[in-house]
């Protein structure tokens, strides 16, 4: 088996809600960019995307960055539906799915840094434009917003974004990645690629 094998077979059995097909893409997607830089991912959750994007960073000789403070999303605290208990740290009586990230990347830990804490804290120190940029951090609207405002004019020119959980019907989820998508290729400096699922891939031409 290669690394590349070995690591996508550990991100399909990883924990986590990304569905097969839409890793695998993700991973098609930024095996496909041509211009140098990192991958960069919002929202690392338990470390499932970040495994798919470090398969294609051990081919390319690239490195992942993925932040999240670790604290999980709206739909993810007590009482909402993506909630598990399980997760809860005793100490801080706070979600923390980091030990839980940790355990997912290691395959790859010489591929992954992770960075904890919140992306529009990161944002305005980051400079370094990224060759892949993956947006999957919270998704209500004002969040999506922000991520997008923070870090879509990072993106290298030549580069990807990819947004998750696009749902052109609000009867499938949540609007806001949707409203990404829609103004990100507004703006006319985009074109868009094949996506799979609620995985929207569009390349950065200027
Ligand atoms: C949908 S999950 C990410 C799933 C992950 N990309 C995967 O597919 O395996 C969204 C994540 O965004 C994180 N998040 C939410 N708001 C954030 C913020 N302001 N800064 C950093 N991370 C945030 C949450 O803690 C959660 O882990």
């Amino acid at each position: 088996m290669t690394r590349t094998e070995e690591l996508l077979a550990a991100a399909a059995a990883a924990p986590g809600f990304m569905p097969a097909d839409e890793g695998r893409a993700l991973y098609e997607a930024a095996r496909a960019v041509a211009v140098d830089g990192p991958l960069l991912e919002i929202g690392s959750w338990m470390g499932k995307s970040a495994l798919y994007l470090a398969a294609a960073a051990a081919e390319a000789g690239r490195v992942v960055v993925t932040v999240d403070h670790h604290r999980g999303s709206e739909e993810h605290q007590p009482g909402w539906e993506y909630h598990q208990p399980e997760l809860v740290d005793p100490a801080t009586g706070l979600l923390d799915t980091l030990p839980s990230f940790r355990r997912t990347v290691h395959p790859a830990e010489d591929l992954v840094v992770a960075v904890v804490g919140r992306s529009e804290v990161l944002a305005p120190l980051w400079s370094s434009p990224p060759a892949l940029l993956f947006l999957d951090g919270s998704h209500t609207e004002e969040s999506a917003r922000r991520d997008q405002d923070a870090w879509v004019g990072k993106l290298a020119v030549g580069g990807t974004l990819a947004v998750h959980d696009v749902f052109p019907d609000p009867a499938d989820g949540g609007q806001a990645p949707f409203g990404v998508y829609t103004r990100v290729l507004a703006s006319g400096d985009f074109t868009e690629l094949p996506g799979t699922g609620s995985l929207r891939v569009l390349r950065r031409d200027r």
